[in-house]
């Protein structure tokens, strides 16, 4: 019996394996709104044989994108482009779909992966950030403006905003993302936190904005749909963010009735050292539960199917997330089940690819012709 392939519940969501397709920003939105790329790359994974699929940093307005072609959910154009892909999905694929809840801060602003990835000057296009604190990402970059009170409330009501029109478009969970050097990180890590109200200073502090946000979506939507946080749980920079403390930041979570929380680390200073490795994640989703009793997914460098098994059948994490592995082989969970004895659920007209000696693996299937 497979640890990977046995279901798990969230709230009332019940998953048939423990396998998420990571958040991937595609950069190909336009204004905000997906199109034909997000189609075929949203519906493809729909069918990768995971259990959830959680969609792409979804900004909750437009200065809190990456870049320009980041996706957004902050007016009725975002959220009616998204309702024929998610009807696309409902009706050939059974699986749960997410959405990562976002907004970049003060990484905001910046050119797209594979144009280098740097900030967009102010005469290039580019937008004013903001952040909690006049501190750039990068030495010589445009700093972001903090935000006051004011932005403060503007922001999370855009979350709240964002969340109830992930609610009306029939998303499953939300994810919200407190990882990757992307605003509410930024407000965790003293590296790009220097503020000297409630908002900043010690770790209560600190995490007092991040909180909150999570309050304001939790209260806004349906209470019985999960909602799970990403984190870094280190900023891998002494002095910075680190597990300690992001163990203390999921009690807290939990107390406010987190649902999971996705490991992940780095993201918030361009001095952070990486010691990349199978798994290299792995040990703070371990930490994070064996400290809190959270649920966690482990996610980073998870690519071979019998390692995803070790990591649940182990008790180090309760899920996996994969994000390149998925993308570079989009059945993915497929090949997963049929190594590990598991089975996943395939659509009618694929069903004939089902290997001879898997007779099991997609369940009860036949197919007739005459
Ligand atoms: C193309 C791409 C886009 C990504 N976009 C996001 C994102 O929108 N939100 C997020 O939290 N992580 C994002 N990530 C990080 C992944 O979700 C994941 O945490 C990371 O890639 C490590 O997992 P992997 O080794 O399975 O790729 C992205 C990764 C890739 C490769």
């Amino acid at each position: 019996m497979s640890a990977l392939f046995s279901p798990i519940k969230l709230r009332s969501l019940a998953l048939p394996n423990r396998i998420m397709v990571a958040p991937m920003c595609q950069y190909s939105a336009e204004n905000g709104e997906v199109n034909d790329w997000h189609f075929t790359h949203i519906n493809t994974l729909a069918l990768s044989g995971a259990a959830m699929f959680c969609i792409e940093a979804t900004h909750v307005e437009a200065i809190g994108r990456i870049t320009p072609g980041c996706l957004g959910l902050w007016n009725d154009a975002t959220e009616a482009a998204l309702k024929p892909i998610l009807a696309s999905v409902r009706k050939h694929s059974r699986i749960a779909v997410a959405m990562q809840l976002a907004h970049a801060g003060r990484k905001g602003s910046s050119h797209t992966p594979w144009d280098g990835g740097q900030q967009i000057p102010l005469a290039d296009g580019g937008w004013q950030t903001e952040g909690p604190s006049v501190v750039p990402h990068k030495d010589g970059e445009l700093a972001p403006l903090a935000l006051d009170a004011l932005g403060l409330k503007r922001v999370r009501d855009a979350f709240v905003a964002a969340a109830k029109r992930a609610e009306r478009l029939g998303l499953d969970a939300l994810e919200l993302h407190s990882a990757h050097g992307y605003l509410l990180h930024q407000f965790l890590s003293p590296i790009s936190n220097k503020r000297t109200d409630q908002y900043g200073g010690s770790l209560q502090n600190r995490m007092r904005y991040p909180l909150e946000v999570f309050d304001a979506i939790r209260a806004a939507f349906p209470e019985q749909k999960p909602i799970g946080v990403k984190v870094s749980a280190t900023d891998w920079v002494e002095g910075g963010w680190d597990l300690a403390q992001t163990i203390e930041f999921a009690k807290e979570l939990k107390k406010r009735g987190v649902d999971w929380i996705d490991a992940s680390s780095g993201g918030v200073s361009p001095l952070q050292k990486i010691p990349l490795a199978p798994g290299y994640q792995v040990p703070f989703a371990q930490g994070i539960k064996a400290a809190t009793g959270v649920t966690t997914m482990a996610v980073g460098l998870i690519t071979q199917a019998n390692h995803a098994e070790d990591i649940v059948a182990s008790g180090k994490a309760d899920m996996v997330a994969l994000a390149r592995g998925m993308l570079y082989d989009p059945r993915w969970g497929w090949h997963a089940a049929a190594e590990l004895g598991g089975q996943v659920e395939a659509p009618p007209q694929y069903w004939r690819s089902q290997p001879s000696n898997q007779k099991a693996l997609f369940g009860a299937t036949m197919f007739g012709t005459r």
